[in-house]
């Protein structure tokens, strides 16, 4: 079956972000953001893409900060409130009844509950006529206790992330319910040696 390009979400399940900034002013904001990716490894760079007429954006540009939010499937009924058009003086975390958890290094405050926090400086935007690519870089990342193993991996089933898929109608909300096999980055490189690792 063909799709429509615009379709791509519907073939790729995408993580559900809050993103939390804010203004100039001191209002606090939260908007769900799925188009999110890290920029390589082991790079500190995180990046994602914003529709032109975003609160988050303009704070973000205001401010130069933000926080990456990583919500558990029990938010999903944190989305709708937190997506919802709104006035940038409405303060979001009081309207969608979310409690801040208090950032370390910027302003900009984490949302209470979620499983992992990227604190975030403005690093770069690429800026076209309706949206932007925003680049963070990641100033400080907090994981909630109980999430990662022994080996500092997620254990997807105590994260329970929030994702989603798009179809036409929608956004149809899903999790991680099984993991599979493992492979260890050396495996990749004949010699057998991770350049990222070699190099520490
Ligand atoms: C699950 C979900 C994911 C979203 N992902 C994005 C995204 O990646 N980029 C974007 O610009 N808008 C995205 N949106 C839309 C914004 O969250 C929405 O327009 C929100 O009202 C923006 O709030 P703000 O104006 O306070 O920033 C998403 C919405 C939902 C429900």
């Amino acid at each position: 079956m063909i799709l429509k390009p615009f379709m791509r979400e519907g073939i790729m399940p995408l993580p559900v972000s809050f993103i939390s900034t804010v203004s100039a002013d001191g209002v606090r904001n939260i908007a769900p953001y799925s188009c999110i990716m890290p920029v390589l490894r082991p790079l500190d760079l995180i990046c994602f893409a914003s529709a032109e007429k975003r609160d988050t954006l303009k704070n973000i540009r205001d401010t130069g900060e933000f926080v990456i939010n990583l919500p558990g499937a029990d938010f999903e009924n944190k989305v709708i409130p937190t997506a919802r058009m709104s006035a940038p003086e409405v303060d979001e975390f009081e309207a969608a009844g979310l409690a801040e958890k208090p950032s370390h290094t910027i302003k900009a405050p984490g949302i209470m509950g979620c499983y992992a926090w990227m604190e975030c400086r403005l690093e770069k935007e690429f800026k076209e006529e309706k949206y932007s690519l925003v680049m963070g870089k990641v100033l400080r990342l907090e994981v909630a206790d109980g999430v990662l193993d022994d080996t500092l991996h997620l254990d997807p089933m105590a994260a329970d992330p929030l994702m989603m898929t798009g179809s036409k109608q929608g956004m149809h909300f899903c999790t991680i319910r099984e993991t599979k096999g493992f492979e260890p980055f050396s495996a990749m490189f004949p010699s057998g040696v991770d350049p990222v690792t070699a190099a520490g």
